[in-house]
């Protein structure tokens, strides 16, 4: 596939056919992903690969997390976005685009909330990968280098045929990946990334998300 166009079709995936992937796709994956830029080549990374029942189990632990009332802490704490701001305005904006998708409407809390937890159990994925640093980096040197190969993940795998959702809300309970996916509290855990077939009849696949014209958000110096 066209770098660019891989680029362009990458998008979040938020449902996935039941079929299994095969390992050393995975595998093979992670070791083109891998070829990302790290600050000095340290090469950051490390990754945790979940499937079957162990990954079952983990969505069901999250789900029950999530039940007790337990607030997420995810390892990667990210404020929320300044209210009235643009940026705010766009996180509406992709929420507005799915909800009308899946016919949830604002009034209706029942569906909002089991959408809401569709991320805590990976959306159906048939495998995750979990992506973690360790603690002796500094927090914020990593994070650039953890956005390159995640990005590569995201679009190696199209290359299979595969779909993926980068997602917070995977990790949202790190004890639950220390528990049951033997992550070592050692670890940074960053992201997660829910990996499988898409399903393409799932209505908020068919989400395309809108980004600015790149003149607003852009300055050109030196140019004619
Ligand atoms: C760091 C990061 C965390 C994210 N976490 C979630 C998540 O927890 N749940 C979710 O549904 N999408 C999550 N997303 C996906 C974004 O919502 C998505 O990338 C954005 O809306 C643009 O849509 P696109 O990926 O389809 O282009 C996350 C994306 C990033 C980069």
């Amino acid at each position: 596939m066209d770098i660019i166009d891989a680029i362009i079709m990458r998008k979040s995936i938020r449902d996935f056919k039941a079929d299994p992937v095969p390992k050393q796709i995975l595998k093979e994956i992670l070791d083109t992903a891998t070829r990302a830029p790290s600050a000095e080549n340290s090469q950051p990374w490390e990754f945790t690969i979940i499937a079957g029942e162990v990954l079952n189990t983990i969505r069901q632990a999250n789900i029950e997390k999530l039940n007790s009332g337990a607030p997420s802490h995810p390892d990667l704490q990210t404020k929320g976005l300044p209210p009235e701001s643009i940026y705010r305005r766009r996180q509406i904006e992709i929420a507005k685009q799915i909800f009308k998708l899946m016919d949830i409407s604002r009034e209706d809390k029942e569906k909002r909330d089991l959408w809401m937890r569709r991320g805590f159990r990976y959306f159906n994925a048939p495998a995750a990968i979990v992506v973690y640093v360790d603690r002796s980096l500094s927090y914020p040197r990593t994070l650039f280098d953890i956005g390159a190969v995640t990005q590569n993940i995201c679009l190696a795998a199209l290359h299979y045929g595969l779909g993926t959702c980068i997602a917070n809300q995977g990790i949202a309970f790190p004890e639950v990946l220390y528990e049951f996916a033997g992550i070592s509290e050692s670890k940074r855990i960053m992201i997660s990334i829910p990996i499988g077939y898409p399903n393409w009849d799932f209505p908020a696949n068919k989400v395309v998300s809108t980004r600015e014209p790149i003149e607003d958000i852009s300055t050109w110096i030196g140019f004619e």
